[in-house]
């Protein structure tokens, strides 16, 4: 969800932050745009739609080798998705211009000031508020020292950029002081031309990222967007703001002005695993690495047949385990109730954070409350772990992005290890989720002595990465086939009982993001309490079957279908039977889900691109949900 970038150095900043934004385009995204210095004037090129107009436009533009630039990629929040709500934005005066990421509640009641003092807006946006109150409050300050504003400073400071050291303080008041003013979550990125060696960046409650390099410094909200230049980063946390150059760079609190030492964490992913490796889309990729993901899953984290999970030990064995999540997330948090109430015996209640945090939630004595969240950032499941720790609870965050704000402010953290997942559709995160989750289960069961199968259990786990690159191959062309067979399709029901069931809202979740074919996930047994009215034979079923307890009750469901002359893709492990026209084997495991889950993903896949649809940035959607 939106985008940020800046750059300092000693490279050519317009091009890098272009290819940034490239890199960051898998946030979601609807209009670009970048600022840099040409002659110390503030140039902003913005274009709406796909990156390429943004590039058409930018090589039109002579000289667009500063040294200094900033970038975003947007997803609209507060106006149409057209070039005059694109960032950046710049101030009427022209003394400044900032991208930005997130949402400034308050922006009405700041406008209207601003109004109120002559300001003009030529967009519909947040963001120029911003700008603008960013520009008044220096002005101010500029009044008091110099008993200039910016504009009667300008033809100086154009002709005399060496004297930018003395306006730097006053740069910095302003930002902070007009920050301080604006009541949201955001990520804010400043360029102008009192300052032209420098970038301010301030974060509050959204991802913002330093990168440092050798005589550069990146700014962004992710780290695929410097990943070629650095791997050395360091993580803004909420009420920071960062002045850098090329040669230097400072953190310091927005509300006391002290100077903050961080840590520099180095991460360990590369190019490649943020590169599509000759894939058509980064989803196919995601959903084919999937054996490797499982496998790094377990490092770390099972020894000598027992699992492990050290960031635990510390906390008491919970009596109940609330769960909160979003979207897939959700799904893979739902799927664990049933493996943690059978192996760990502990009762387990499953929220969408953004039900959970606004209604009066009445926790549990010694209850343990899991938040999942893939990029650590989602905005209602950090605000669900933040009241939860206010109440006093401890809050295990299982995520996958390292020091995102889940993983920060958690009072432990358990990686799931998955590497970069730059599709927008969520796929190996979920599964590594799934084993996190699991290995949750046997860790308490083990703590609490119980005789739960951990030995079984990991024998299985460890031989999966082979069963499913095995199965990966015929898996694509099974899922082609039926893509093809079933395009006709405007409407989906997904089918699954017992841990199938949370695999059936992610089947109808993943169909519909990817394919905006309109798609139901229900569980098997729910299906005659009313959905089966809508089943005719244009109104198709994927249906789970494992080879489970329940297969005899989802086999008498799915003839229930049949009979209605409805059809039915049945997913199936190999050995079992049912009379039906589409019949998706998959191999025998005894953890069938982590087989059906790729399945599911594929047929989405295989769905989206056969209808040519944008596969890796689906319309409306965002990676990271950092808004409400
Ligand atoms: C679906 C998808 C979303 C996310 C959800 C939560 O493919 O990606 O439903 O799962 O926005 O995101 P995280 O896990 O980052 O909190």
């Amino acid at each position: 969800m939106c985008g940020v970038i800046g750059y300092c150095g000693h490279r050519p900043a317009v091009p890098l932050v272009l290819e940034g934004l490239k890199r960051l385009e898998y946030r979601g995204y609807d209009s670009a745009g970048l600022a840099f210095l040409q002659v110390n004037k503030l140039e902003v090129i913005r274009s709406a739609g796909k990156l390429c107009n943004l590039e058409e436009k930018v090589a039109k533009t002579a000289n667009t080798f500063a040294p200094v630039s900033i970038g975003h990629t947007r997803w609209a929040t507060h106006g149409l998705p057209v070039e005059k709500n694109s960032h950046p934005h710049k101030s009427n005066n022209n003394a400044l211009a900032i991208v930005h990421n997130g949402i400034i509640e308050n922006f009405q009641e700041l406008k209207d000031e601003l109004l109120k003092k002559g300001y003009v807006f030529y967009s519909d946006t947040d963001t120029e508020v911003l700008a603008n109150l960013i520009a008044d409050e220096l002005d101010c300050l500029l009044q008091a020292k110099f008993s200039k504003n910016y504009a009667e400073l300008q033809t100086e400071i154009e002709h005399t950029p060496q004297l930018s050291a003395q306006y730097l303080p006053y740069v910095e008041e302003a930002f902070c002081n007009a920050i301080k003013k604006a009541y949201g979550a955001y990520a804010v990125v400043l360029l102008s031309p009192l300052i032209p060696r420098h970038i301010l960046a301030a974060r509050l409650s959204a991802p913002l990222l330093l990168g440092i390099g050798i005589e550069e410094h990146f700014i962004a909200s992710d780290v695929p967007a410097f990943l070629p230049y650095t791997r050395d980063v360091v993580f803004l946390d909420d009420n920071e703001f960062v002045t850098m150059s090329a040669g230097s760079y400072e953190v310091k609190n927005i509300y006391s002005g002290e100077k903050i030492a961080k840590t520099v964490h180095h991460i360990p992913w590369d190019l490649q695993g943020a590169a599509k490796d000759g894939y058509k889309h980064f989803m196919l990729k995601e959903i084919m690495e999937q054996p490797r993901v499982l496998q790094e899953c377990l490092v770390g984290r099972v020894q000598d047949d027992l699992v492990c999970l050290p960031e635990l030990d510390t906390l008491p064995v919970p009596d109940s385990i609330r769960i909160i999540a979003c979207g897939t997330s959700y799904n893979a948090g739902l799927w664990s109730q049933y493996y943690l109430e059978q192996f760990a015996e502990i009762p387990v209640t499953v929220e969408i954070a953004s039900e959970f945090r606004y209604r009066k939630p009445i926790l549990n004595k010694n209850e343990l409350i899991v938040v999942i969240s893939q990029s650590g950032e989602t905005a209602d499941t950090l605000g669900a772990l933040r009241l939860c720790r206010e109440k006093g609870y401890p809050v295990l965050g299982i995520c996958n992005v390292l020091g995102s704000s889940v993983a920060r402010e958690a009072s432990a953290s358990v990686y799931t290890q998955a590497g970069p997942e730059i599709s927008v559709a969520s796929t190996k995160a979920m599964l590594s989720q799934m084993v996190v989750l699991l290995l949750l289960a046997l860790y308490y069961g083990q703590r609490k002595k119980l005789a739960c199968p951990v030995k079984e259990i990991l024998h299985e786990l460890r031989a999966l990465p082979d069963i499913l690159e095995r199965a990966l191959p015929a898996m694509r062309e099974r899922a082609k086939e039926l893509a093809l067979q079933y395009a006709f399709a405007k409407s989906f029901f997904y089918l699954g009982r017992g841990t199938g069931y949370s695999l059936a809202l992610e089947g109808a979740l993943k169909l519909k993001e990817l394919s905006y074919i309109h798609a139901e996930g229900y569980a098997t047994g729910e299906i005659k309490h009313g959905p089966i009215a809508l089943i005719e034979p244009d109104f198709p079923t994927f249906a789970l079957a494992f080879d489970d307890d329940n297969f005899s009750k989802v086999r008498s469901g799915i003839l229930e279908i049949k009979s209605r002359q409805g059809r039915v893709i049945s997913v199936l492990q190999e050995g079992t039977s049912l009379e039906n026209d589409d019949i998706w084997y998959i191999p025998k495991t005894n953890l069938p889900e982590f087989l059906a889950l790729p399945a599911m993903q594929l047929f989405s896949y295989e769905m989206a691109d056969y209808l040519g649809k944008d596969v890796d940035q689906p319309r409306n959607l965002a990676k990271s949900v950092t808004v409400e």
